[in-house]
C-alpha cells in the first residue's frame, strides 16, 4: 500500500485559498479521473475494511468513494446527506467544518439496530463532518466499526474528535 500511497499522492493537487483566502484545498479529481488510480484506491479502502454490514458516506465526496467500497464488500450504501435531501423521516445534526457549517441528515430507518458501518469519506480535515455523521449513526443504534479516509489534515486534529473510533487514511499531511 506504499506503492497506492505514493501513486495517490502523486494525483492530489494543492489549490491555494480556494474556498476561501488561507485555505489549500487539495483536490482529489485528477485522482479520481486516473482510472487504475482510483480502483487502487477502492481496493485498498476495501481489503481494510472491517467485518461490516453496511457502508455509510457523506454527501458529496463520501458517495464517490464510499459506494464503490461498498459494491467491493459485497454490502449496501447509506448516503448522510445535506439538509433537505432525504424524502423521508430522518436524524439530523448541525457541525462546524474548516470553511463553513451544515446540516448532515440520515434517514431514521436505513441501518438495522445494531448494524456495523464503516464510514467512508475523502478528506478528515477538523473531524466536524465524521463526529457529526457518528453521532447520527450512533442515534440510529448502529455501530462504527471504522472511519476511512483517503487523507488527514492532520494538522486540523479531526482525529481528536474521533478519539474512541478506528480510524484508518492512506495519506497524512
Ligand atoms: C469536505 C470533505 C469532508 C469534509 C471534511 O466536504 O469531503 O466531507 O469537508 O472536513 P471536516 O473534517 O472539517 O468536517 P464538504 O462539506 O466540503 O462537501 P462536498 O463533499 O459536498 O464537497
Ligand atoms: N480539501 C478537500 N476537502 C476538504 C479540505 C481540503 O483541504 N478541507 C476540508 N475538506
Amino acid at each position: 500500500s506504499g506503492d497506492i500511497a505514493s501513486r495517490a499522492a502523486a494525483l492530489v493537487r494543492d489549490v491555494p485559498d480556494y474556498p476561501t483566502p488561507g485555505v489549500v484545498f487539495k483536490d482529489i479529481t485528477p485522482l479520481l479521473g486516473d482510472g487504475p488510480t482510483f480502483a487502487a484506491v477502492i481496493g485498498h479502502l476495501a481489503q481494510q475494511a472491517p467485518e461490516v454490514d453496511l457502508v455509510v458516506g457523506m454527501e458529496a465526496r463520501g458517495f464517490i468513494l464510499g459506494a464503490p467500497v461498498a459494491v467491493a464488500l459485497g454490502v449496501g450504501f447509506v448516503p448522510v446527506r445535506k439538509a433537505g435531501k432525504l424524502p423521508r423521516e430522518t436524524l439530523s445534526g448541525a457541525y462546524d467544518l474548516e470553511y463553513g457549517s451544515a446540516v448532515l441528515e440520515v434517514h431514521r430507518d436505513a441501518m438495522a439496530h445494531g448494524a456495523r458501518v464503516l464510514v467512508v469519506d475523502d478528506v478528515l480535515a477538523t473531524g466536524g463532518t465524521a463526529a457529526a455523521t457518528v453521532e447520527l449513526l450512533e442515534q440510529a443504534g448502529s455501530k462504527v466499526a471504522a472511519l476511512s479516509f483517503l487523507m488527514e489534515l492532520s494538522f486540523l486534529e479531526g482525529r481528536s474528535r474521533l478519539a474512541d473510533h478506528v480510524v484508518q487514511t492512506l495519506l497524512t499531511y
